[in-house]
């Protein structure tokens, strides 16, 4: 095995570029399509107040392990678990977390880019004019013309990952920085303009109630009308596991994305602080996109569960309504599409590093070589929203996209986490973790010790346990 620590990507120009390929990894389709529609689905503020702990107690912790992992290694996350099975003496089975990144990684991208296609589709209609006055009937229509397309769905989806592809085969570093610097503020103040619209046009007590009042029972008590007409609750613990899993999804966590980063990152750098950096961003992205999309969905009288299209018919109503909307929404999808390609950059790296690292290939083919089957799988996912809808395609009671979906936020990432946690924090050795965080002996390193050693994984495992109904 070649240990080929830093000696092919190259480092980050600066600590601050390190930041600003993390925080495009970090913010994408997760903060501002899936945060508000899980949120919606599962009953609102209590499942938010979950998210946050599962951010702080699990999120903080595991991604500062993963960040050490990455630049202790320096390598592709494959290679990187070699090494330091090697340095550490640890049972070879630990290298096997590298491939299951990389499975998770190819498989999110599948999905993903169908997802970034819809973006891709929505800045066209917003520059087209398709949003002016539009109500909660037409948007759902315009939505649904969309879905009902395989043709243009999967024309979408093949040049969002066409995009992507172009970006990892150049490399990440000379594409990525110019384009995080400038793309990722912009959408921050476009979000903070559409939450402004909110508080003004929208409902907007209601939403940021929905969003942030806690109701637990609402959330966590799953009742059923018994024939005898009894009514029968019981705790359901299935939104904490989606909670938990949304944890990982949105820090992109648990598969080896932060931890490729991770491997280019200066050797002198905090990784503490890059880490708070990154999840206040993560965390400010997903909120501001919940408040300015809940008080538009109560204001028109739409569902809060209803489900991946809610920013779809939500978002257009505001564009449709405010002045210069057109220019807005434009500018709107395509910041949003920026920031799911920042992201879909960070999942296929990992495995095209290796293949470059192992293979000798150059990046255009290895792109390629994992870019050409995600793209093939995705197509299960543009079929599941019309062609395989129906009672006949569905694998375990799910659409196929629902299924990749399920698989990989609620059971693969946060089996990556778990694993990645008790690598840095039980095989590791002390001086190991020290040396890499830079952080003396101080609280500061005590607490992430004892966190990524006794609470994460404990959090994770009972989490897991009760979703099965063991506990
Ligand atoms: N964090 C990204 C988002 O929120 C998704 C992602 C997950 C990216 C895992 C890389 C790895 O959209
Ligand atoms: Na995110």
């Amino acid at each position: 095995m070649p240990d080929i620590r830093g000696s092919i990507h190259g480092q980050w120009s600066s600590r601050f570029v390190f930041i600003l390929a993390a925080v495009g990894s970090a913010v994408g389709l997760g903060n501002i399509w899936k945060f508000p529609y899980i949120t919606g689905e599962n009953g609102g503020g209590a499942f938010v107040v979950v998210y946050l702990i599962c951010i702080a107690l699990i999120g903080v912790p595991i991604m500062m392990a993963e960040i050490l992992i990455g630049r202790r290694g320096r390598q592709s996350p494959i290679n990187t678990m070699h090494a330091l099975v090697a340095d550490e003496k640890a049972h070879p089975a630990w290298r096997w977390l590298g491939w299951l990144g990389v499975l998770t990684g190819f498989l999110i991208l599948s999905y993903y880019s169908v997802i970034a296609g819809w973006a891709l589709a929505y800045v066209f209609r917003a520059g087209a004019g398709l949003f002016a006055g539009a109500n909660a009937e037409s948007v759902s229509t315009l939505f649904g013309a969309l879905l009902d397309s395989p043709e243009s769905m999967l024309a979408w989806h093949t040049i969002f990952m066409v995009m992507t592809m172009a970006v990892v085969a150049r490399g990440v570093r000379s594409g990525l920085e110019r384009a995080v610097t400038i793309l990722m503020p912009a959408l921050f103040a476009l979000l903070v303009v559409l939450v402004l619209y909110a508080l003004y046009a929208g409902d907007f007590a209601r939403g940021a109630a929905f969003l942030f009042n806690p109701d637990f029972d609402k959330v966590f008590q799953h009742c059923e009308l018994l024939e005898s007409g009894v009514k029968s609750c019981r705790f359901s613990g299935e939104p904490l596991l989606i909670a938990l899993g949304h944890a990982f999804f949105t820090l992109s966590l648990g598969m080896g994305a932060i931890m490729v980063y991770g491997s280019y990152m200066p050797g002198n750098a905090s990784i503490a602080r890059a880490t708070l950096t990154i999840v206040a961003a993560d965390t400010a992205a997903a909120l501001l996109a919940g408040l300015a999309i809940f008080p538009i969905v109560f204001a028109n009288g739409l569902e809060p569960a209803s489900g991946p299209g809610l920013i779809f018919q939500t978002l257009p109503i505001a564009f449709g309504a405010m002045p210069g909307g057109q220019v807005f929404g434009t500018l709107f999808f395509v910041l949003l599409v920026f920031a799911a390609w920042t992201s879909a950059i960070s999942l296929i790296e990992p495995a095209v590093a290796w293949l470059v690292e192992n293979r000798g290939m150059a990046r255009v083919p290895a792109a390629l070589a994992v870019g050409a089957p995600a793209w093939v799988l995705g197509v299960g996912s543009v079929l599941s929203f019309n062609l395989w809808s129906g009672e006949s395609f569905q694998f375990f009671g799910k659409t196929w996209f629902d299924l990749v979906d399920y698989l990989t936020a609620n059971i693969l990432l946060p089996l990556g986490g778990l694993l990645i946690a008790l690598f840095a924090g039980w095989v590791m050795s002390r001086a190991a973790s020290r040396g890499e965080l830079r952080m003396g002996d101080g609280v500061g390193y005590r607490t992430w010790r004892f966190l990524v050693r006794y609470v994460s994984p404990w959090l994770v495992v009972i989490v897991f346990l009760n979703a099965i109904g063991l506990i």
